[in-house]
Order: C-alpha cells, then structure tokens, then sequence
C-alpha cells in the first residue's frame, strides 16, 4: 500500500551571509521537525537577495554554498527534503512574469514590510521594480511546488497574505490551479544577540552556527545580561536577560528552574548562569563545527546533492507550469 502523499511545505532564504543560532533555532529547527511528516522544499532565495542589493552579487554563491552546508549540519536531511536554488528553476521567473498580470500595484504599496524597509534601508535605492514585486516573486516560489503550507516569521505573514490574495485572484480568473498556502507559524525561540537586541548580522551581535567552542565561549563571556544587574549582589530579573533565553534552548527544564530562582535572589551570579550555559552550548557548537568542516571538505558532495535537488524541483515546477499555461490558454 502507498501511504498518501504528504502536504507540501516550501521555505527559502535568502544567501546574504553566515547562519547564526538565530537562524538555527528561529527557523531552521522547524525545517527540521516538519520533515517528519511533510514533503519539505527548502531552497536558496538567490534572486531575492539581488532585491535589497543589485550592486554586490560576488558573495551570493559563496553564501549559498555555506548556507547549504549549514542547512545539512542542523539536520536538515537531503534525501528526505528537496533542497535547490531558486535561479536554476526558471519556472520561478516565468510563474513569477504571469502572477504580476493580475497583482494590483496597491496590495504591493500597501504591503507593511515594502514600507518598513524602505524606511529601514533610507540609504539605499529602493525604487525598484524588482523590489516593489518581492511578494510576487515569492509567491511564485510557493504555489509553484503547491504549498499547503509555508513556515515564516511572524515578519512574513504579510507576504503570505498577499499571496493568498493572488492565488485566489488567479483561481477566479483561470479555474482552480492553486491551493491556498497556509502560513505555519514557527513557535520561534526568542534568540537575543550578545548586545542584548535581536540576534541579528547587521547588529554585529551574533553567535555564528557552529562558531568554535573558544570564541562561543568569549562571545558569551562577554555578553550583556540584565542591565539592572550591576553587582553580584543585586537580584536580577531573567526574564529581560539573553543569557536565560539560550538556557531555555539549550538545558534542561531543572537547570532552567535553578537560573530563575537563583537570579531573581542573588543566589548565583551572571558568570556562574554563563559557565553553566557554556557546559550545554559549546558541545552543541563543537559537534556542528565538525559537521559543518566535513561537509565544507566534500564540495563536490554537496554539490551533487544540490544538483539533485535542483532536477526534483524542476520537474515538479515544470509539472504545474503546464497546469498554468493551460488554464491561461497560452498552450
Ligand atoms: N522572504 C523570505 C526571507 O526574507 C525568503 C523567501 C523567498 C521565502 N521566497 C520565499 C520564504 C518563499 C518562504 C517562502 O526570509
Ligand atoms: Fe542573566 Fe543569568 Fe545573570 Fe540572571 S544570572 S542576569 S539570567 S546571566
């Protein structure tokens, strides 16, 4: 007996610099667990990365080859996932061509994260067509493989929305070609980088995967903890504090219980907290450092794999695109 086919899950991100725990724990651990009961496309968002900077293409495919190499050292497992690159299935841009026929200009100007980083990047131009048209191509990604379901941030729900908007524009117009992808909400971690903000590359405050035990180690030693907490002997409050959140990933319920209430009494100390975190964390980081150096050793394997996955989307892309063609009678 065939068991029946399990709903299709597509993520992408972009190739625009190394993976940190952020990454790792915000997204790429539910990557992981959905593997168990869907059938995963996962891939590298290189065109888009070209929205936000046209100007420097030189580290895209160097990134790329990391983030593929980070993807297999989290567990993501390619002979259960599809892993590929969005520019070597053109279906991507064809798909993407036709859905910006019936996307209205408004939904796309309207759209909250086309504002917030037009406000965020001031420094850039970002009067861009391609970028403006970001949600389209992204939608594309996913309706192409038939998602019934995308994991996104919280800070992406909004482009689904859009492409939920497109897809039933598109069924309307032409017959039903497209499921509506539901957005799955990760249960994300909460990662807080090493100045105490969002984990994040551009902060300059993140804790890369698989960064070796010493400078995980001095990255941590050094990291703010709560800013009321002066002394040794004053009580801190955990709840505000980076440090506690990586316990909360990475030790046990009993540990996580012992920083609370020695915390909150001055019972321990932030580098008692630290060391005790460090006992969990640098085997974690070390055993990923192996894995991620093994891989990086083997390019040609990764590569191959990479191309395998490529020719799985493409068929499967080219599958729908037929579907499209002739609901849009063009074929
Ligand atoms: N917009 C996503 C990001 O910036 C990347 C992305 C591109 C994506 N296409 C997608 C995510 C399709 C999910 C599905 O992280
Ligand atoms: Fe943070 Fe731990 Fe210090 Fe409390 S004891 S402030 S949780 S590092």
């Amino acid at each position: 007996m065939t068991s029946p086919p399990r709903p299709v899950v597509v993520s992408g991100m972009r190739p625009t610099g190394r993976l940190h725990l952020g990454h790792l724990h915000g997204a790429l651990m539910n990557w992981v667990r959905l593997q168990a009961d869907h059938d995963c496309y996962y891939f590298s968002a290189d065109w888009h990365a070209l929205t936000t900077n046209y100007a420097q293409t030189d580290a895209i495919k160097p990134m790329e080859r990391e983030m593929f190499v980070d993807f297999i050292a989290a567990g993501i497992d390619p002979q259960r996932s599809t892993f590929f690159v969005q520019s070597a299935v053109k279906e991507h841009a064809e798909l993407n061509l036709l859905l910006g026929m019936i996307t209205p200009l408004g939904w796309l100007e309207r759209s909250p994260s086309y504002k917030e980083v037009r406000e965020n990047l001031s420094d850039r131009d970002l009067a861009l067509y391609g970028f403006l048209g970001y949600p389209v191509l992204m939608t594309a990604d996913i309706i192409l493989y038939k998602a019934a379901a995308v994991p996104v941030g919280a800070d992406q729900v909004a482009h689904l929305e859009l492409t939920r908007e497109i897809v039933r524009k598109f069924n309307g117009h032409y017959g039903e070609v497209f499921p509506e992808p539901r957005p799955l909400l990760t249960t994300a971690a909460k990662v807080i980088g090493t100045d105490g903000r969002k984990m994040s590359k551009s902060y300059g405050n993140a804790i890369d995967l698989g960064e070796p035990a010493e400078s995980t180690r001095k990255k941590i030693m050094g990291a703010v903890t709560d800013p009321q907490r002066q002394r040794r002997t004053d009580k801190g409050n955990p709840d505000v504090c980076g440090i506690f959140y990586l316990h909360k990933i990475y030790s046990d319920a009993g540990t996580c219980a012992w920083v609370d209430t020695n915390c909150r009494s001055a019972g321990i100390g932030c580098v008692d907290c630290k060391k005790k975190l460090l006992e969990r964390l640098e085997p974690d980081q070390e055993a990923m450092r192996a894995r991620r150096e093994a891989l990086l050793a083997r390019p040609q394997d990764v590569e191959e794999l990479v191309q395998l996955g490529n020719a799985k989307a493409r068929a499967r892309a080219q599958a729908t695109m037929e579907q499209v063609r002739a609901a849009m009678k063009l074929a």
